[in-house]
């Protein structure tokens, strides 16, 4: 057997957005060929990719945390003979690169997330005794040309990136810098991946990109489309039943997206459309180009649109200048809105940005009141919400089986796992589901067209 095929072992450890798990499974793809087989955990893998987020101290910090694990393994294969390849990807390996050969001299690679699919040719490079490779350029070939022509299967729910980069520069992101400028890929490469998922029995696509709306991706018409007419272009593939994206900006909601979710009935009614903070002095400082009022007039027309359209957002409490006044402005939004899901966090100076230079840093016992405060209202948000579907029948799209026996898990169309009693045969079936009890992060519910015994069975 030639060393290329003999078979390894892979181990991938994702951080990050989901943006980074599609990165991590198009390089587990294009691993494949070197006869890389994925394993659960590191000890005993012949390569580890740790693909990861800068997006919060607190993200990166956990990488430097893992590495050092990550050497005693390696230390340890080395005494039995063996090689175990380590690789820093994603977003601290292109903030940082060198920097991580330095303070972690046993990594064998660094590559950035545009740089994935020059992952082979780095381990074939690494294989053959060379040390420390580093490829964090943004490369003049898009990583989206070279996706390999063989790929595994990814499950009934499958994310496929549209749009990568953002230009946005929001005070407090380090997405401009590490995923580099906007860009969209052609309508007619999402199409065909697409419609290989679909055929691999995907039933279920969210169209990612840090900034998904802003997508303007060349037709095959040869006109720019955005993103509301790829999503209905989507609607047409025989057997994608579910349509999903994120993540978006508010500045970037469209008329003709907004109309695609009164029309497009696959394009379901969950939206995550991060507002950040209710405060204009704020949204200014981010430099997020909207107002409080204009976000609740967007979400209006939104409901408007679909009426039940459940929303989700991100908040930030405590950036640079944020007052007790301001963070009142946030709490009065959220209460305005009313969101079916949120994440929030306490402002996390990143090193590069604007906002991490600002001199009226909030302190970190404000910040974190103000997290607890905001966090409070919005599970209570969430919960009213869940509790509101207590008895209503709601259409689920079963993934897998559930933790305990004989159960099944799938989707509400709001996002929401949801678990009955049923054959493993669900899986990939969209089946309606009266809901029976709320739990903290899940729903209960019954088929609602099975006949008892067949439920029992
Ligand atoms: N593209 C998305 C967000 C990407 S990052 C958007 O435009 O909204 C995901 C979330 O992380 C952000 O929405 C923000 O709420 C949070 N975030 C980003 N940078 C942060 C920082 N420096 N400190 C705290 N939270 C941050
Ligand atoms: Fe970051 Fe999103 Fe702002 Fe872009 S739009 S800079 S990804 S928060
Ligand atoms: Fe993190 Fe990079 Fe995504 S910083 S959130 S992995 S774009």
């Amino acid at each position: 057997m030639t060393n290329a095929t003999r078979p390894r072992g892979l181990h991938v450890q994702t951080w990050g957005c989901q943006m980074n798990v599609y990165d991590s499974a198009r390089m587990v793809d294009a691993l494949a060929p070197l006869g890389f087989t994925l394993q659960p955990a590191p000890e005993g893998a012949d390569l580890v990719v740790l693909n990861t987020c800068h997006i919060r101290e607190k993200a990166s910090e956990k990488v430097f945390a893992e590495l050092g694990r990550l050497r005693r393994l390696k230390e340890a294969r080395a005494a039995e003979g063996g090689r175990m390849l380590i690789a820093v990807a994603g977003c601290v390996a292109q903030a940082e690169g060198a920097e991580i050969l330095r303070r972690a001299p046993y990594v064998d690679i660094v590559l950035g997330p545009q740089t994935t699919h020059r992952l082979p040719a780095l381990v074939a490079r690494a294989d053959a005794g060379e040390r420390a490779l580093l490829d964090t350029e943004f490369p003049a070939e898009d990583k989206f040309d070279h996706l390999p022509e063989e790929a595994a299967p990814q499950g009934i729910s499958a994310f496929l990136t549209v749009q990568e980069g953002c230009d946005r520069f929001c005070s407090f992101c380090v997405v401009p810098y590490t995923r580099g400028a906007e860009q969209s890929r052609p309508a007619a490469a999402v199409l065909a991946e697409a419609r290989r998922l679909v055929a691999q029995g995907t039933r279920e696509i969210t169209l990612l990109g840090q900034n998904v709306n802003a997508y303007h991706g060349i037709g095959p018409d040869g006109r720019e489309w955005g993103l509301g007419r790829l999503i209905r272009a989507l609607a047409e593939l025989p057997g994608l039943d579910r349509i999903r994206y994120t993540t978006s900006h508010p500045r970037d909601m469209d008329d003709e997206l907004i109309a695609a979710h009164a029309e497009v009935p696959a394009l379901m009614p969950y939206l995550h459309l991060p507002v950040q903070s209710g405060s204009d002095a704020v949204l200014k400082a981010m430099n997020r180009r909207h107002t409080a009022d204009e976000y609740l007039r967007l979400v209006e027309r939104l409901r408007a649109a679909r009426p039940d359209l459940a929303l989700s957002s991100d908040f930030i409490v405590g950036h640079p200048g944020e007052t007790e006044a301001d963070f009142e402005a946030t709490l009065a939004l959220v209460r305005r809105v009313g969101f079916a899901s949120a994440f929030s966090f306490k402002f996390s100076p990143r090193p590069g940005t604007p906002a991490a230079e600002a001199k009226d840093q909030v302190d970190e016992p404000t910040k974190d009141r103000r997290l607890r405060t905001l966090q409070a209202v919005l599970r209570d948000q969430q919960a009213a919400f869940n509790a509101a579907l207590l008895g209503r029948t709601v259409a689920v799209l079963f993934m897998e089986p559930g933790r305990h026996q004989g159960q099944m898990v799938g989707r509400s169309p709001f996002l929401q796992p949801v678990h009955v009693q049923g054959p493993t045969t669900l899986a990939g079936e969209i089946r309606p589901v009266t809901i029976t009890a709320i739990h903290p992060n899940s729903l209960a519910g019954r088929l609602a067209d099975a006949a008892p015994a067949a439920e029992a069975a």
